[in-house]
């Protein structure tokens, strides 16, 4: 007991544990956050009188809490209560209230109505019941929430539709998010009401049909997510102005924006992230022009023409599914910052430049894929390099494969599938430490064969026993523990593969780290099939057909 202390703040440690009893009337502020704290939020917290703040969030709290249990911290202005396995409920019959509330932030806490007690917390700045389970409409008392500067309601299960004028006494608003709540939004474009403070709006998933209008007068805005929409036909020119001086994030993907690309040119200079993968998107995009962009997704769009190369600060380009055609122009080896590069599923041909191999230290995908590239894989990887995706499956490759992939330490993924590389079964790719998933379909390997998860071998030449040795080598496989589903990849890319499950080559988009597969189907293997095969336990695709097995 520390009977003066004041103020407690330990975010951000290592803590774990529960947190015990203690007696500390004096707090006003308890700041545990962000640890790995757990069990019951313990009692003598309900009885801190002149607690001001109180913030446990991100922690492993567990337990059912009747929000009237804080009904004794009258002078509570913040609490943070976020993502735990709390379940929080509130009594509707009750009285309590808590007017100095400024902040209240109750994501995923199980939550599955609005409080009761909005209406008497009117100085509220920031609300957040995202992730949770709230049902029905949007209580009234939010809308008349005046001082609101950040709401949170996303992923929820509210229903019906919201004019968005309904917002307009919020005019502090500065921080929006409404995606996946199931919410209908729709905009008045005869209004004049504006929110000149938006600083961050996410909408995405909110059966949206047109861009909203009121954004011409919202020039302080820095992210824009209207993603997963119903927005149809061009982008509208107004739009390409918005915000022309702030804005750094727009995520348009997913919706049904026609029309050609020229607005690629737009000269904004504050643009970092681009999203307008899965639209309809047709012409070339010659010209992307803004300096500081970093992440720039045009995939699953109807692009034509040559393949255009971004500012040198990107570090995510894909414009994966379009019909590019021409060479790789060598400028893309400016791109030294780049860590994603994926231009699979196009028409690109010529060589692969010997660059690719070295140009950035930071690449960590490489995705070639379903293209027309010809030549042989570039020898230029170097040491310390970080790639850990190499997919070049559907291509016209030929060569051997260069040793000096060995220096690919990190490699996870070698997809070399359905192009025309030589040589015999590259056993010195066994030393590579993390190498989970090999493909090697369809090529012209050769010869005998000597730790993966997907082992695609099929349609070789490769002949003899079948390798028990290699088999009992299969670490990744056996004895695998993992209950929770993991994907294979990493914030901005998720690895795929295209595995062939009864003749149909289905891509995996996301590898599940027990997805295990094993197709050394159409080759000339002999004899038996080894016991060891017994202990895979989650091999879940055993492909041995067209062999000579006894
Ligand atoms: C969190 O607590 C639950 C039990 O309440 C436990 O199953 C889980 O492993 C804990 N998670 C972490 C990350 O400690
Ligand atoms: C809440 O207030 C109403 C009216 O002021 C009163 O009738 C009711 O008894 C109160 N309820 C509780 C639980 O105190
Ligand atoms: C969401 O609400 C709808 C009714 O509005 C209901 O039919 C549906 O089951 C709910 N979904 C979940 C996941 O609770
Ligand atoms: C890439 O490798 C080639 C050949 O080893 C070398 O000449 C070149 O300088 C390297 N480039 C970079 C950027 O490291
Ligand atoms: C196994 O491989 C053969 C030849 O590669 C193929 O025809 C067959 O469809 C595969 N079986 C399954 C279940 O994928």
């Amino acid at each position: 007991s520390l009977p003066s202390l004041e103020q407690l703040s330990l975010v951000s440690n290592q803590l774990s544990g529960n947190i015990i009893e203690f007696q500390s009337r004096s707090l006003s502020s308890l700041l545990l956050s962000d640890n790995n704290l757990h069990g019951l939020i313990p009692r003598s917290i309900f009885e801190l009188e002149n607690l001001r703040y109180l913030g446990l969030s991100s922690n492993n709290l567990s337990g059912t809490v009747e929000f009237e249990k804080f009904s004794k911290l009258q002078s509570l202005s913040s609490l943070e209560l976020s993502y735990n396995h709390l379940s929080l409920s509130f009594n509707h019959l009750s009285n309590n209230s808590w007017p100095q509330l400024l902040d209240l932030v109750l994501s995923s806490c199980n939550i599955s109505e609005f409080p009761y007690f909005l209406r008497a917390s009117p100085n509220l700045e920031s609300l957040h019941l995202g992730s949770n389970k709230l049902h029905g409409l949007i209580p009234r008392s939010i809308f008349e929430l005046e001082n609101l500067q950040s709401l949170g309601l996303s992923s929820n299960n509210l229903s019906g539709t919201v004019e968005f004028e309904k917002f307009s006494k919020l005019q502090s608003l500065s921080d929006l998010e409404l995606s996946g709540s199931h919410l209908s939004l729709s905009f008045n474009h005869l209004s004049n009401n504006s929110w000149p403070q938006l600083y961050s709006l996410d909408l995405s998933s909110c059966n949206i049909s047109e861009f909203p209008y009121f954004l011409r007068a919202s020039p302080n805005l820095d992210t824009l997510n209207l993603s997963y929409n119903q927005i149809q036909g061009e982008v509208p020119k107004w739009f390409w102005d918005v915000a022309k001086d702030s804005l750094s994030y727009l995520d348009l993907s997913h919706n049904f924006l026609k029309g050609t690309a020229r607005h690629l040119q737009w000269k904004n200079l504050t643009l970092y992230y681009l999203d307008l993968s899965h639209n309809f998107l047709k012409g070339t995009a010659r010209h992307l022009r803004w300096k500081n962009l970093g992440y720039l997704n045009l995939h699953n769009n109807s692009l034509q023409g040559e393949l255009p190369i971004p500012s040198p600060s990107t570090f995510f380009f894909s414009i994966s599914n379009n019909q590019l055609t021409g060479e790789m122009p060598p400028t893309i080896c400016s791109l030294t910052s780049l860590q994603i590069l994926d231009l699979s599923n196009n028409k690109l041909g010529g060589e692969i430049h010997q660059c690719i191999g070295n140009f950035s230290q930071s690449l960590s995908v490489l995705d070639l894929r379903n293209n027309n590239f010809h030549g042989v894989i570039p020898g230029t990887f170097s040491n310390g390099n970080v790639l850990r995706n190499l997919d070049l499956n559907g291509n016209q490759l030929e060569g051997s494969l260069p040793r000096t992939l060995l220096t690919c330490r990190e490699l996870e993924v070698l997809d070399l599938g359905n192009n025309k590389i030589q040589g015999t079964f590259p056993n010195w790719l066994e030393s590579l430490p993390k190498l989970q998933v090999l493909i090697l379909r369809s090529n012209k390997f050769y010869g005998e064969i000597g730790k993966l998860r997907i082992v695609d071998l099929s349609y070789n030449q490769f002949s003899g026993l079948l390798p028990t040795k290699y088999f009992e080598h299969l670490t990744a496989m056996i004895n695998s523990q993992e209950h929770e589903l993991k994907y294979m990849g990493e914030y901005y890319y998720e690895d795929s593969v295209v595995v062939t499950i009864k003749g149909f080559e289905i891509e995996m988009v996301k590898i599940q780290t027990f997805f295990t597969t094993i197709d050394f189907s159409s080759n000339t293997f002999r004899e038996e099939i080894s016991n060891v095969i017994g202990k895979l336990k989650s091999l879940k695709g055993l492909n041995f057909s067209h062999n000579e097995l006894t």
